[in-house]
């Protein structure tokens, strides 16, 4: 086995994505096109990658994490191309950071979704001493690379759109942007490239036919399923490709297990980790590390972003659970939901029930407490089997500081309060319906704080003069 160096093209401009973002850094599942390339260097065990930037270079650059690719175990260098001659002058700027001893696999930055086993495949083929071209073949070939053979079916070369005859353009086996080469001939082939042709370009796939003249055994290794070797060129064609991302996903969580309602309604932009029998309604957005624990049911269109729920949890249909930074938990057999709202530092116990338009942040709430409707709990501790009334809230907020909130176990408070933090209710304490509390409630006690109900008798109305 000889090592592998990966080289990525992410060059060009993509002028039909129509955005200002460089067009390796579009997001396909939450993550920018780039990546999900550079996760093919660590499938393969690659000793190197090296990525080609140009247009939006800084960016791209800036917003590819060196550090987490050499977790993966492979080197990470940019190189810088400037101007943008063509595919071949591209790898050209690579060559003097690479090693003669190994093969390249070149990619581009823009095709996301090869799978490893194909790049294994098209590796083997070339075998250390061979060019190895990933082909496709496609119903409209047009705009791509035609793979010219000779009466033998041996690879001759390979013709660009531009500069096909019309018998060529009829040929539907194209050239994927994929090969695998020899370090050692790739160098002495680039040597030569001319860019004497319809765009005027330096052709990386110009090597093919200089590989043939040379006696170098060419392999084209052809695949059927177009998904792996599609570029992004187009918003239309990212969405395309989003599509086709998130039914991969979806599938592997099937083959595990996990109950997806319908596949094709399903978005995971980060890691999902699903014990038995979990169930996922349609709509669901999953974004960021989330953990479901076994039995757990989501309900149709929740957004669950970093968070944990314990096993036997149901949230129930359009609840938006975000956990950024901090994290968000729901314990064992909970009940959240449906519209309920769980923001950073949510943590809740056992059969705690969160019910509608109700919004928990940075707050620890114990087993069995209730909070079931229309209220608000911020930077506020929960204790055991805690009522927290319909339209209550903790004032947490005096414009300057937060401050907390504690509500020790079986209290109960009544709807519509006011708790100004910081504040504490002892336990077993009960809060009046309708109270503003401002000074703590002590253990079993009852604290109410409003205007006394009183009563006028034969109340006349205003009339009109
Ligand atoms: C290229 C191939 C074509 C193949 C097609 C598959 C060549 C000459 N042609 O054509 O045979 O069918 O891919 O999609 O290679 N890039 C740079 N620097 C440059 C030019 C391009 O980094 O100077 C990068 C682009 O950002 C892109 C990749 O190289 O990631 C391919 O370039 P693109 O212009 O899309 O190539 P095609 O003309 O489509
Ligand atoms: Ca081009």
């Amino acid at each position: 086995m000889t090592a592998l160096d990966i080289l990525i093209m992410a060059a060009g401009k993509g002028t039909r994505m129509k955005s200002r973002v460089p067009k390796v850094l579009q997001r396909l599942a939450g993550r920018p096109l780039l990546h999900h390339v550079l996760d093919q260097a660590a499938h393969l065990n690659a000793r190197s990658a090296i990525v080609i930037t140009g247009h939006g270079a800084t960016e791209v650059e800036a917003a590819t994490p060196i550090p987490a690719s050499a977790g993966a175990g492979f080197d990470l260098k940019f190189v810088r191309q400037e101007p943008q001659l063509g595919t071949g002058h591209a790898v050209q700027q690579a060559v003097p950071h690479l090693r003669d001893d190994g093969t390249v696999v070149v990619l581009s930055g823009d095709v996301p979704l090869t799978r490893p086993d194909t790049l294994r495949a098209l590796v083997d083929a070339s075998g250390g001493g061979r060019l190895a071209l990933l082909t496709v073949t496609l119903p409209d070939p047009t705009g791509y690379g035609r793979i010219l053979r000779g009466a033998d079916g041996a690879v001759q070369g390979i013709v660009e759109h531009k500069d096909a005859t019309e018998a060529q353009r009829a040929i539907a086996e194209v050239y994927s942007g994929i090969m695998a080469v020899p370090a050692r001939l790739l160098r002495g082939w680039l040597a030569r490239l001319t860019n004497d042709n319809a765009q005027g370009e330096y052709y990386l796939t110009d090597i093919v036919a200089m590989a043939v003249a040379d006696g170098v055994p060419v392999a084209a290794h052809c695949i059927q399923d177009a998904v792996q070797v599609a570029g992004v060129n187009s918003p239309a064609q990212l969405a395309e490709l989003e599509r086709a991302c998130q039914l991969r996903q979806a599938q592997a969580l099937m083959e595990q297990g996990v109950r997806l309602a319908d596949p094709a309604r399903f978005d995971l932009r980060g890691e999902l980790v699903c014990a038995q029998d979990v169930e996922i309604d349609v709509g669901c957005i999953f974004t960021g590390r989330v953990a479901l624990g076994e039995g757990v049911r989501i309900g149709a269109y929740c957004c669950i972003s970093n968070a944990t729920i314990a096993a036997g949890a149901v949230i129930h249909p359009f609840t938006h659970i975000d956990g950024e930074k901090l994290g968000a938990s729901v314990g064992e057999g909970a009940l959240i939901g449906p519209f309920a709202r769980l923001r950073p530092g949510a943590q809740l116990g056992r059969e705690v029930h969160i019910g509608n338009f109700v919004e928990v942040k940075n707050s620890t709430l114990a087993d069995g407490a209730k909070a079931n409707h229309l209220a608000y709990l911020g930077d506020a501790t929960v204790g055991e089997r805690v009522n927290y009334g319909a339209g209550s809230i903790t004032a947490n907020y005096d414009g300057a500081n937060k401050h907390r909130t504690v509500i020790e176990a079986d209290v109960h408070v009544g709807s519509n309060c006011v708790l100004v933090a910081p504040v504490t209710i002892g336990a077993g304490a009960t809060v009046g319906g309708g109270s503003t509390i401002t000074k703590n409630v002590e253990p079993g006690a009852l604290g109410v704080a409003r205007g006394r109900q009183v009563s006028i008798g034969n109340w006349k109305r205003p009339s009109k003069t």
